[in-house]
Order: structure tokens, then C-alpha cells, then sequence
């Protein structure tokens, strides 16, 4: 008779690989992208430089770990078809080991047509020896951007647009399918931009997030219509593949401390991915600790990995809530409005929520307690702020 351990070790062999290896995306992906800020001027030291930067400023440590390129690294195809990098990016490998040193991951871009957004080379025809280059270099987060697709999608099928959409799957899965082939585990985030409801395919094929709206910019007004959009999409969420209602821009632009808290809050009850799109060397206090504040992220990357859904709405205030794994739940009370409001009649809407009477909550961006909390709380919220609260038993 064979030993128990002899029959654990057989065990252990006979497993897929998969099993032993953790989940990818289990939780929302967390780090920073090039794009919000340097857009089309990014280079390798400005990739380096963030990398130093989220390890000092403490985002590595509260969960912020892919170092993204968004789009303009690209340089030209040799005569076998391999692509080269552009001089901005001398040496793609020697910078993936410097970011794999820091403890971090190293995230790059590609669209499925002949060229990117930016007119730099996609992966059209060269899908398997791009994804074959990228698993070379240890890259381990691809973000591939629709963009030159849709000229090869209206030669190919004018007019014809469900024909259309079936090429653009086709396209996600062919890279998909060259990814598995490299054997390396590598985030796989769709950006077309929510087109073709791609929550209801994305994980079919192989998506690990999918955008769901075009671009964000940093403005409060862009940053809450895209919030607002995603009502409805929460039971397309799920550990492994995410709504992404697109990168953070929290710290960018003018957006005040309300604002910053309004967009990160927001994002975590959506279990968005939370990238970061900042000028990192300009991190203020203020915004490291928006960026970094330990209880929005928990709600974020709570691993029930329920997004948050639209409980009520009246005018420009609206409540949303999300269960989390422990019992508890979170509920976000936001004004978007333009002038405060005092919430004097509008209920908390607690029982939608989930959340039975004498139950204690604590104001997450206020940092206090308020105790047993009554469905008519009376508060005030002061123009694009909100009231974020963690709902304990
Ligand atoms: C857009 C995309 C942006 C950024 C840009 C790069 O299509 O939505 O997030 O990646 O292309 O050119």
C-alpha cells in the first residue's frame, strides 16, 4: 500500500499546472499606466522612473504592482517580421529585469491591426510572433487597443457590421490563443472601447478585463458619465475578468481632493482595475493618500469580487452598494451635482443594500466611526463629494 505522502506527491504531479498557479486577475489588476500623463512621450527612463517611484511612495506596497507602457514604444518590423522597438526603448528585456527587480510587473500594448491608435505598429498577421517576443522579454500584462482594426474590419466587411464584430473577436482570440501558446501568464486587457457589449464575450476569449467606454480624461464631468455608465454591468464582474471603465486620473488635471476621492472611491465599488495614471514625481501627500488609502483598496480588491450596483438615484445624487466577502457591505453616496445638498430626506436605502438595522458604520474618507447607523442619516455633501461607508454587523 502506498504511503500517504507518496500519495500526495502523485497527487500533486498529476494536477494541472494551472491549479497550483494562483488565479490571474483574481482580484482587480493594480498599478500604473503611461498613457494619462506622458501619452505619446513616454520613454524607458520614464518607465524606470515609475517603477523607483511606486516603491518609494508606498502605492507598491498598498497593491500597486504592474508598471504599464501604454502605446508609442513600437519601432519598425525587420525582414522576418520581428518587431523592434523605437529609440525611446533601447532595450525592452534590460528594462523588464529592472522592473522584475523592483518586485514589480511590466505591462505593454498592441492593437490586433496593422497599426495603433498612436500609428505605430499593431500585431496584424504577426499575432504569435509578437505575443512569442513579448513572453521573451517577461512580459506579463498586454493591453490590446482595437484602433487599426477597424480599417481592416470596414475593407473586409463594409457596411456589414454584425460581420464586423465577428472579426473583432476572432481578433481577441487569435491573441488569446498566442498568448496560451507562450506559456507565460500575461493579464490580457481588451480596449475597444465596450463596443459589441464585450462584457457578455470578453471572458471567452481570454479577457481579463475589458474596457467599457471610450477614453476617460481628467475632468470630473468625463470621470462621472463614465462611472454613471457602468449601472447594470456588475454581474459581468467576477474574480478573473473585470469591468474596466478605463484608467484612473486621480492627481491629474484639476480635479480637487472631493473629486480625487469621488473617482478612487467610485472605481474601487465598480472592482475596477485601479491603474494609476499620475505624474508620479509630483505625488502630493494629498493624493498618495487618496491613491493609497488601505480601506478603499480592500473594498476594491475584495475578493468576492461583487461590483457595485446603482441602488437609488434622484437628481444628481446617487447611492451605490456592494456586498463584500466577510458580510459586510460598502455603500457609496455621491453628489455629483454642482451645488452641497444636504441629504435631509433622502434615505440611505440601507435595506437594498443589504444591511439590517443596528448595524455600525464607519465614514471611510472622513476616517470615523458614526456608530449604529439609521436609514435617515442626515448629512450634507458638498459639490462632486461623497460619502463612503463601510457597513459592519
Ligand atoms: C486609445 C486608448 C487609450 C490609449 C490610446 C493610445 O484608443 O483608449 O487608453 O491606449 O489609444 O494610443
Amino acid at each position: 500500500m502506498r504511503s500517504l505522502s507518496t500519495l500526495l506527491i502523485a497527487l500533486t504531479l498529476a494536477s494541472p499546472l494551472a491549479a497550483q498557479q494562483p488565479k490571474l486577475a483574481a482580484t482587480p489588476p493594480m498599478g500604473w499606466n503611461s498613457w494619462n500623463w506622458f501619452a505619446g512621450k513616454v520613454t524607458d527612463k520614464d518607465i524606470r522612473q515609475a517603477a523607483d517611484l511606486l516603491v518609494s511612495s508606498g502605492m507598491k506596497d498598498a497593491g500597486y504592482v504592474y508598471v504599464n507602457i501604454d502605446d508609442t514604444w513600437e519601432g519598425k518590423r525587420d525582414a522576418n517580421g520581428v518587431l523592434h522597438t523605437n529609440d525611446k526603448f533601447p532595450d525592452m528585456k534590460a528594462l523588464a529585469d529592472y522592473v522584475h527587480s523592483k518586485g514589480l510587473k511590466l505591462g505593454i500594448y498592441s492593437s490586433p491591426g496593422p497599426f495603433t491608435c498612436a500609428h505605430f505598429e499593431g500585431s496584424y498577421g504577426h499575432e504569435q510572433q509578437d505575443a512569442d517576443l513579448y513572453a521573451s522579454w517577461g512580459i506579463d500584462y498586454l493591453k490590446y487597443d482595437l484602433c487599426g482594426f477597424r480599417e481592416i474590419q470596414n475593407k473586409e466587411a463594409p457596411d456589414d457590421i454584425p460581420k464586423q464584430y465577428a472579426m473583432m473577436r476572432a481578433a481577441y482570440e487569435k491573441m488569446h490563443q498566442a498568448i496560451l501558446k507562450t506559456g507565460r501568464p500575461m493579464i490580457y486587457s481588451l480596449c475597444q472601447y465596450g463596443w459589441d457589449e464585450v462584457w457578455q464575450w470578453g471572458p471567452e476569449v481570454g479577457a481579463n478585463l475589458w474596457r467599457t467606454t471610450g477614453d476617460i480624461n481628467p475632468s470630473f464631468d468625463r470621470m462621472a458619465y463614465i462611472g454613471r455608465e457602468q449601472a447594470g454591468l456588475g454581474k459581468y464582474a467576477a474574480p478573473g475578468h473585470w469591468n474596466d471603465p478605463d484608467m484612473l486620473e486621480v492627481g491629474n488635471g484639476k480635479l480637487n481632493l472631493d473629486e480625487n476621492r469621488t473617482h478612487m472611491g467610485m472605481w474601487a465599488m465598480l472592482a475596477s482595475p485601479l491603474l494609476a495614471g499620475n505624474n508620479l514625481s509630483e505625488l502630493t501627500p494629498e493624493v498618495t493618500a487618496v491613491l493609497t488609502n488601505k480601506e478603499v483598496i480592500a473594498i476594491d480588491q475584495d475578493p468576492l469580487g461583487k461590483q457595485a450596483e446603482r441602488i437609488y438615484a434622484e437628481g444628481p445624487v446617487e447611492i451605490w452598494a456592494r456586498p463584500l466577502a466577510d458580510g459586510s457591505r460598502a455603500i457609496d453616496v455621491i453628489n455629483f451635482g454642482e451645488s452641497e445638498t444636504s441629504l435631509r430626506g433622502v434615505h440611505l436605502h440601507l435595506k437594498e443594500a443589504g444591511v439590517g438595522s443596528g448595524w455600525k458604520a464607519h465614514d471611510i474618507w472622513g476616517n470615523k466611526d458614526l456608530g449604529p447607523i439609521k436609514d435617515d442619516y442626515h448629512f450634507t455633501l458638498k459639490r462632486h463629494s461623497s460619502l463612503l461607508l463601510h457597513l459592519t454587523k
